[in-house]
């Protein structure tokens, strides 16, 4: 069987997960190592069977010619990366959530991915836990009737959490496109963080199907008492006219339906156990065009035009029609428009995990 040959750019805390795991896979070879800050690709190299490194990805990327053109940078670098993906020749494109800042760039990403007809994967990878995998198995059972809403909740900014909730729900949804969002934002404490966010935002999404989804990400959402782990504490879940079905990141799952009484599970969200399957689908995928990728870049794209439909609305009020038909600039419409009065925490550990006085 063909061992792919890999490139990773950006070897921080993401990078490296995803080069050991390609590394450990017998499918895959990492040809090629980049980052801008070289003692990190120093460091990194002897872990990685010492492969190519550079510091220039488009030059690393025509020397090497991978398979697989994995970028993990920050998420204000997207579109430079995908278009030297693309100018490598690289048979799949694997990058980190969220999709991209702004519709603008989205739109340019998009086009530049489906014109050079690259397969193309975002990492929303906690969807194989053992908990999420359980919640969707119920979800699509029949056990909640007839499914009328999805939600999501996480305490962690929106730049850095809200594409997972939005993601695992569309999921719950069989990826339904949704035909319109609306929400509001407050606080501008995380406008200069480098996962830029307003410190809180809730809002509704309309689904094709029917389907009321529910969001809210930052300093205002709940607690979840029963998940210690601040990251963790993320409520994903589906109800139906006959139950309901939640999964808490760093909390288990539980069900309670009609026709299976009050049900539940551990679980907690694992980069160990939840990159092997993520990297492993990418072979599949590589090797037969009818494995479609369970995180594919489409996918992501619906999820990614919901999450930038709702910061459109925050920043200029309304409901946002979907599909979005133009680009725009949602990160500048939010420091625009935000109001300059500090978010109102739901609990004081928020304020402390923001940083905030
Ligand atoms: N899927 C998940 O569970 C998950 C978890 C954490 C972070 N993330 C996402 O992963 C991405 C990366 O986050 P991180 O925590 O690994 O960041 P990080 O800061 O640890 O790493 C980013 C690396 O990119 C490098 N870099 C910057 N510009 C570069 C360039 N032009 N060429 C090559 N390298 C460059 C930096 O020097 C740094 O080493 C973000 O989009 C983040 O939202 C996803």
């Amino acid at each position: 069987m063909k061992t792919y040959r890999v490139l990773v750019a950006g070897m921080g805390k993401r990078g490296m997960h995803h080069a050991t795991t390609f590394n450990a896979n017998r499918r895959f070879q990492v040809a090629g190592i980049c980052d801008i800050d070289a003692a990190r690709l120093d460091a990194a190299a002897p872990k990685l069977g010492n492969p190519a490194k550079g510091t220039d990805v488009a030059a690393l990327a025509r020397e090497v010619r991978p398979d697989v053109f994995c970028f993990c940078t920050l998420p204000n670098l997207r579109a430079p990366m995908i278009r030297a993906a693309i100018e490598s020749g690289a048979k799949l494109i694997a990058f980190e959530k969220p999709v991209t800042l702004t519709s603008a760039e989205l739109f340019t990403v998009r086009d530049l991915i489906r014109g050079a007809g690259a397969k193309a994967v975002v990492s929303h990878q906690h969807r194989y836990g053992a908990h999420y995998r359980k919640a969707k198995e119920i979800a699509a059972s029949g056990a909640l009737g007839r499914v009328h809403t999805v939600h999501g909740a996480a305490t962690g900014w929106m730049v850095h959490m809200l594409s997972h909730l939005i993601d695992y729900t569309c999921w719950f949804n069989n990826y339904t496109p949704a035909t319109w969002a609306m929400a509001q934002a407050a606080g501008r404490f995380k406008l200069a963080d480098n996962h830029p966010s307003p410190d809180y935002i809730a809002g509704f999404v309309q689904f094709a199907n029917g389907v009321r989804g529910i969001y809210e990400c930052g300093a205002g959402a709940p607690d979840q008492p029963d998940v210690p782990r601040w990251w963790g504490k993320n409520r994903m879940g589906a109800q139906g006219t006959e139950g309901f079905v939640e999964v808490l990141t760093n909390g288990g799952w539980r069900a309670v339906t009609k026709s299976r009484g009050a049900e539940s599970g551990e679980g907690v969200m694992n980069y160990e156990n939840d990159m092997p399957p993520y990297i492993q689908e990418m072979a599949d995928w590589l090797d037969d065009d009818a494995k479609v990728h369970s995180c594919n870049f489409e996918h992501a794209c619906l999820g990614a035009e919901i999450m930038l439909a709702l910061q459109r609305s925050a920043a200029e009020g309304g409901q946002v029609a979907l599909p979005l038909t133009t680009g725009v600039d949602e990160q500048a419409l939010l420091k625009a428009k935000l109001a300059d009065r500090p978010v109102l925490v739901s609990f004081e550990q928020n304020r402390k995990e923001f940083g905030m006085p």
